[in-house]
């Protein structure tokens, strides 16, 4: 049914004579892509020329021995050869048409399962418990979700863990706030949002104790200090302020204070005590647990994320850290460094620290321990780690270390992503409670969509067409549909190690490459079968015939889904499926302008291009449910 995997099983016997191998064959036959324009056919072989300097023959000679190979067949009208080298593939139209025929008849769009499936775990989303979602969280959270979905569509057995930041500094932080700042009633009526309140009240303390002992270090002047030291002293916490803002770049709660900073000491002392096991401590935390994972998951239930498979916090796997230490000293795989610190020494300088000084174990103690359990508990293929890119380097340690304490036979991929960027072009900073938090921002697009959806009902209606009444749960529906929808798609459709802007404006473009455009189009084929009082459920056509270029050029664009699914799956990109959608929205769009459906010349023709139309939204509607984007039947 997929054209590129047929054309690949008639070129492969075509290459044989001049790539005997078959591993060099499947490379050659990679290059074979889409046509950029009509005049090169719908399909071009690109190899000839790399394979031609191999074999010191030309190009052209080489792609001609190619075609000359190709076996008789049903599928190409005509293959030739073009400029330095290329083969241009042009399908038969019937082949098209049969091909879509079997597509509409296929619950799967032709987009087969994998013959052997795998065992895939995809570590997402993972955020840090004792404060609320900020944007940052938004790219791992809707791109593992993303990927979980894709991979588990085609066949794969996926386990969703997300491993929680639940055990870091911030609960030490938690923990001094409430006993320092608690205001009782507020903890009382709201626990998230005192929790919250005091999260960044310590942060904001101990980050002044930090900028003012810095600035009196480094820049006081002692003259002005001495004739009037509350300005002195308010001009250096001015400036020394804004210098903290442009260094910020993470949005941890320890980062390596110069001076000493007797709340971050405190705060420090109680994460220490955390660890240790003191009952006090100890039970905070699980009193502070439940309420923050009721917030999380509410932002999950609002984003439309799949449930986890697993919730493993970083707290579940402290119990086996000590062992984890043990085995790897035993093994010679760690060794004990300087001051006793215990190490993993990697390729050249790189050192991992496993276990510092005073006994405290790190975040890849935690990870080395987690790709134990995983090995153990799932026996998984792969392993995949959907982090922001600024963690790159950790996992290229741990995975040198996974891999020298004798972990093997699984893929370990740090499947990294860029930024989200403000509509200023800059990342947008977290710390300190700059940037909003996640869950109000996806109400603001949920806010956006329902008032953008009864806007273009109001313009419609403006221009004479008849527009029905839509009830409030429909609205709600759209509104969720369209502003969800439109985050997500904006960060899904951007190659997911390229930063972004988020903006509201461009993201719910209703032209353009956007999900209200795709979701637009989807709500177009829906009511194309409303007005010609044709059932959409089950919808069934006698043949496909494919008259107009524009018809073909759809019918061509439908066979290729198979193609971008298998593409992001293999590349762990879902912005193949969102490059996808584009081009067939855009031949669609084409389509719908130049054919008319509802008063085709004849019924045969009718039905053939209500096929047509019945498979794009079908395709519509899965490609976008791959990247966890509803459609709405009505907008
Ligand atoms: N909690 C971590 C953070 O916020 C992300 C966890 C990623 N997963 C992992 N296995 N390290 O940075």
């Amino acid at each position: 049914m997929n054209p590129s995997v047929k054309l690949k099983a008639l070129l492969d016997p075509a290459l044989a004579a001049l790539v005997p191998d078959a591993a060099k064959r499947a490379e050659a036959l990679n290059t074979l892509t889409p046509s950029g324009k009509p005049e090169f056919g719908d399909f071009q072989l690109k190899c000839a020329m790399g394979l031609g300097k191999a074999l010191g023959k030309k190009p052209q000679e080489v792609a001609a021995a190619i075609v000359a190979a190709i076996p008789p067949n049903d599928l190409i009208e005509t293959a030739v050869v073009a400029g330095p080298g290329f083969v241009n593939l042009t399908l038969k139209t019937s082949a098209i048409a049969a091909a879509v025929q079997a597509v509409a008849a296929d619950p799967r769009l032709g987009v087969a399962k994998v013959k052997s499936p795998s065992r895939f775990v995809v570590d997402y989303s993972g955020p840090n418990v004792a404060k609320p979602l900020h944007v940052g969280h938004l790219r791992s959270t809707v791109i593992g979700d993303a990927l979980v979905r894709i991979l588990t569509h085609l066949g794969h057995t996926v386990v969703g863990d997300n491993h929680l930041g639940d055990w870091g500094t911030q609960f030490g932080m938690l923990i001094y706030g409430y006993r320092t700042f608690l205001n009782k009633d507020a903890y009382k009526a709201n626990p998230v949002r005192e929790l919250a309140r005091l999260y960044l009240q310590v942060r904001t303390v101990a980050g002044s104790v930090d900028i003012l002992s810095n600035a009196f270090t480094n820049f006081l002047d002692k003259e002005a200090f001495a004739e009037d030291p509350v300005a002195e002293l308010t001009r250096i916490f001015v400036n020394g302020t804004k210098r903290a803002k442009s260094d910020e770049d993470d949005d941890e709660g320890d980062a390596k204070l110069p001076f000493k900073n007797p709340v971050a000491d405190a705060y420090r002392l109680e994460t220490a005590k955390l660890h240790a096991g003191d009952i006090e401590n100890r039970k905070l935390w699980a009193e502070f647990m439940p309420p923050c994972m009721d917030e999380i998951r509410r932002v999950y239930a609002k984003l439309d994320i799949l449930p986890f498979g697993h919730l493993f916090g970083e707290s579940f796997y402290q119990p086996m850290l000590d062992g984890v230490v043990s085995d790897l000293l035993a093994k010679g795989v760690a060794e004990v460094g300087d001051g006793g610190a215990v190490i993993i020494r990697g390729d050249g300088e790189a050192v991992t620290l496993i276990r510092k000084r005073d006994g405290a174990y790190t975040y890849t103690t935690t990870d080395l321990a987690t790709i134990q359990y995983r090995v153990e508990q799932f026996q998984p293929d792969a392993i995949l780690y959907v982090v922001d890119f600024r963690q790159g380097y950790h996992f290229k340690n741990l995975f040198a270390a996974a891999r020298k304490s004798g972990v093997g036979g699984v893929e370990l991929q740090h499947v990294s992503f860029g930024s989200v960027l403000g509509k200023d072009g800059k990342p947008i900073k977290t710390r300190d409670g700059g940037g909003k938090e996640l869950g109000d921002l996806i109400d603001e697009g949920i806010d956006l969509g329902g008032r953008l959806f009864e806007l273009s009902l109001l313009e419609r209606k403006a221009s004479g067409h008849d527009v029905p009444d839509v009830s409030d749960e429909t609205l709600r529906d759209v509104a969720l549909a369209v502003g969800v929808g439109a985050i997500k798609f904006a960060d899904l459709s951007t190659h997911r190690t390229s930063d972004y802007k988020f903006d509201f404006a461009t993201m719910l473009a209703t032209k353009g490459n956007t999900a209200t455009y795709m979701q637009y189009a989807y709500a177009r084929c829906r009511a194309i079968f409303r007005k010609g009082e044709v059932a959409f459920d089950g919808y069934t056509a006698g043949g496909v015939t494919l008259v107009e270029p524009a018809e073909r050029a759809l019918g061509l664009q439908l066979l290729r889904f198979g193609d971008a699914v298998y593409e992001a799956a293999a590349k762990y990109e879902p912005h193949h499926i969102g490059a996808y959608l584009w081009d067939l929205s855009k031949a669609f769009s084409t389509f719908f302008e130049g054919c008319p459906v509802l008063t085709a010349d004849t019924p045969e023709l009718k039905a053939s291009r209500l096929l047509l139309v019945h498979v794009t939204a079908r395709t519509i509607q899965t490609a976008l449910s791959l990247l966890g984007i509803r459609t709405v039947d009505q907008m």
